[in-house]
Parts: structure tokens; C-alpha cells; sequence
């Protein structure tokens, strides 16, 4: 059997399908991601007045409205489960000068957006959140002035709010991460003509009145990569090739890892796809140990937490990882969601404020994982339920459809290789 092909990556998905419908003329996309957080975008453009076609085409051809060319919804703008909807799409809307409220499942209007209201107030948009801070969020777009903006949070979809805003309110903005995190959208915007530069820990952004329509192949998702990796280095699968998987470093932080926890891994095939760097992973299984993840490691690797969690529970030794309270705030309440469900079947795990501990044995893990409509949750403990000695039920495996629809079919999959 040939390399598995995991599906296209989901961050970049989201930005070809907002890029392409600001952009002048015709955009085509291969590899988009089929999965509800890619739907949640696709209607909330449709919803603006963009044209998309049925996502499950082989290749989308998306006719540019241009980047003044969003009209008002007159129905609010559901985003789901998906926090990259809500957050770069408000940054779109305060640019576009229109008025749109954002409303979300019960997971993502729990999830913060004062981080993206607060610089969108900053440039002259009016924002009215919910009293806790989130979603519904009604965003009102008004002619913006520039800023720079010195975040404390290491988010890239905050980045992307205030660089979309900017670039579509047509005034420079300069962003200050205080750690490296993806940076899809800057190498998009560059590949459309933008001038984006990166010193640093800063972006800044020039606009310009149109933005250049672009055709792209969307590689595999690192992150669903990740999870067969981890398949590997616990033992479930004694190798696996992965075809066209992205390895940008600003997400390979997981793969780092899984090779310090003894996975033998390795790149072939190596392009540059889009100004996105593609390999074919091939993944060779060692013998695994526990590993220490440090603060400034996790941006590159905040959404593989959860399956080096599963991992490491495997592992001989302790692994602890810190700086992440990040993780509170995903879809679920991830550092929660890890430990309580690795105690559940049976593990040896405990919660730090910003992290957590996991002591890792070779002993058998039964019992049933509370999702909380989770998918990477679902997933990486998808990952523990393959090995024999384990036996572990889900309440939602469902969930999995956000990112990974087929996942569970191509776990089954591997499995039987
Ligand atoms: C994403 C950024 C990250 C990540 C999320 C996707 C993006 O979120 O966890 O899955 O596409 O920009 P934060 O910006 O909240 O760190």
C-alpha cells in the first residue's frame, strides 16, 4: 500500500478560501480541506455576498468580489465550532466597513474574543461582545486608521485578524507576537502581490488597492499528520509514509518532540508548494521516552498537545509541559479535557495552571473518553485505542468531522497495513 495522503491543511484552507474571495479575478484551490470548520467559512463568505461552489469539487474556482467588495449579512454569520471563522472574519468585516454579528456553537461562543475586538476597537471599529467576552459579537466596520499592536498572546489568528483588517481597511498595521506563531498568512498574502515583512517578532503590513487573485495546493495538515506519527512512535504501527504533508516550521514543533520521545523521522520528497515547505514523512517506530516540552516549543505544537499527551502516556518517565494555558482556551478546556480523560482510562496524569504532567507506563487503558465535542481530543485518544492491550470507548467520536472526517476510517485503515 501506498503513503497515506492525510486531508489539506486546515489553517491554510480557511485563508485560501477568504484570499480568494478578496482577491481580483479568478482563484482556483486544490486540496481544500472538506471538513465543518472550512463549511463554517465557505458560508459565512457566502453570507457576505461571495459566490463559493460546493466544497466537495476537485478543484474550487472562486470569482473574486475584491477587497471592497463584501456586502452587510442580513442573516447573523454562524461560524460553528470553527474560533478561525470568528476571529479573522472580524477582522475582515471591521476592514470592509460592514456590519455583521458572529454567532457560534456552544464551544466557541464560550471562547474569548477580547483579543480581537480590543486592537479592532484600537483602528476605529465598533465591537459589541457578549458579557463574557465572546460570541454573539457584533462587529462594525467604520473607516479604520492604522496601529501597531503589541500582543501578549501568542495567536496567530489574532495576527491574521489585524493584518486581514488592514490590508481590507486599507491602512498599515504592524503586529508585535510576543513568540513566533504560524505564519500561513503572511506567506499567502506575499504570494498575492502584498507587501508583508517579518523582523523578528514583527509583521507589518502596507496595503494596496487590490489584491492579486492566486491558484493553490493545499499540502496535508501537519497536525492530522501528527497523529499517525504518534500511532508510531507508541507502537501501533511499526512505520508510515505520509504524502504532501506541510512542514512549516512555525507547526513542526510536534514532530521535534515525537523524535526526542525516539520515533525515527524523516523527510523526502521536499518542495516548496505555494511558499509553503511539503515533504513526505516517513516514520519509523524507536524505543519511546518521556520528554520535557518547554514555553517557548508549544506555538509551534499547541494543537498536537493533546496527542503527545496520549503519547507520553505510553512513555516510560515523566512529561511535563508548561506555558500552555493557551490550551484552557480551545475548543475545549484541552489541559482539563487531557487529564481527566487519561485518569479516566486508567492513566497517570495531573493538571498544572499552564500545563500538565503525565507519568507514563506500559499498563493496559480502559474506559470511556469524554470528547466535550472535541475532535483533537477524540483523535489523540483515537491514537491509544488502536494498541491491543487498550480498550477505549468514545461519548462523540463524531466530532472528528471539524478537521478530519475520515480519520477514523483511515486509523482503521493503518491499523490493518
Ligand atoms: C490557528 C491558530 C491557532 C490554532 C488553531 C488554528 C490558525 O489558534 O490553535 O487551530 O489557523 O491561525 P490561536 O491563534 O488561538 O493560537
Amino acid at each position: 500500500m501506498g503513503p497515506l495522503r492525510v486531508p489539506g491543511d486546515k489553517s491554510i484552507s480557511h485563508r485560501a478560501l477568504i484570499l480568494a474571495v478578496l482577491g481580483r479575478g479568478r482563484s482556483r484551490i486544490r486540496g481544500l480541506l472538506r471538513s465543518a470548520d472550512i463549511e463554517s467559512t465557505a458560508e459565512v463568505l457566502r453570507a457576505l455576498g461571495a459566490t463559493i461552489p460546493d466544497l466537495a469539487e476537485e478543484t474550487i474556482e472562486i470569482e473574486g468580489v475584491g477587497l471592497r467588495g463584501l456586502r452587510g449579512a442580513a442573516r447573523p454569520l454562524d461560524c460553528g465550532n470553527s474560533g478561525t471563522t470568528a476571529r479573522l472574519m472580524a477582522g475582515v468585516v471591521a476592514g470592509a466597513g460592514i456590519t455583521a454579528r458572529f454567532v457560534g456553537d456552544a464551544s466557541l461562543s464560550a471562547r474569548p474574543m477580547r483579543r480581537v475586538s480590543a486592537p479592532l476597537e484600537a483602528m476605529g471599529a465598533r465591537v459589541e461582545l457578549s458579557a463574557h467576552g465572546g460570541l454573539p459579537m457584533t462587529v462594525c466596520g467604520e473607516s479604520l486608521q492604522g496601529i501597531t499592536w503589541r500582543s501578549d498572546i501568542a495567536s496567530a489568528q489574532l495576527k491574521s485578524a489585524i493584518l486581514l483588517a488592514g490590508l481590507v481597511g486599507d491602512v498599515p498595521v504592524e503586529v508585535h507576537e510576543p513568540a513566533m506563531t504560524r505564519d500561513h498568512t503572511e506567506r499567502m498574502l506575499q504570494a498575492r502581490g502584498v507587501d508583508v515583512r517579518t523582523e523578528g517578532l514583527v509583521v507589518t503590513i502596507v496595503p494596496r488597492a487590490t489584491l492579486d487573485a492566486g491558484d493553490i495546493e493545499v499540502p496535508g495538515d501537519p497536525s492530522s499528520a501528527a497523529f499517525f506519527v504518534g500511532l508510531v512512535a507508541i507502537g501501533g504501527a511499526p512505520e508510515i509514509a505520509l504524502a504532501n504533508v506541510g512542514v512549516n516550521p512555525g507547526r513542526t514543533g510536534a514532530f521535534h518532540v515525537l523524535r526526542r520521545m525516539g520515533v525515527r523521522l524523516r523527510y523526502a520528497d521536499e518542495l516548496v508548494q505555494g511558499g509553503e515547505p511539503v515533504a513526505t514523512l516517513i516514520a519509523t517506530a524507536g524505543t519511546l521516552r518521556s520528554a520535557i516540552i518547554s514555553p517557548d516549543e508549544v506555538p509551534s505544537l499547541i494543537d498536537e498537545l493533546p496527542l503527545l499527551a496520549c503519547v507520553a502516556a505510553c512513555a516510560e518517565g515523566e512529561t511535563r509541559v508548561t506555558g500552555a494555558a493557551e490550551l484552557r482556551v480551545k475548543e475545549s478546556d484541552r489541559i482539563s479535557a487531557i487529564v481527566s480523560n487519561l485518569r479516566a482510562i486508567g492513566a497517570d496524569a495531573e493538571e498544572l495552571p499552564d500545563g500538565f504532567v503525565v507519568r507514563g507506563s506500559d499498563r493496559p487503558l480502559a474506559g470511556t473518553v469524554t470528547t466535550h465535542g472535541d475532535h483533537r481530543i477524540a483523535m489523540a485518544f483515537g491514537v491509544l485505542g488502536v494498541l491491543s492491550r487498550n480498550s477505549i470507548v468514545f461519548d462523540d467520536p463524531s466530532c472528528v468531522a471539524v478537521s478530519y472526517p475520515t480519520f477514523w476510517d483511515d486509523l482503521a485503515r493503518v491499523r490493518r497495513r
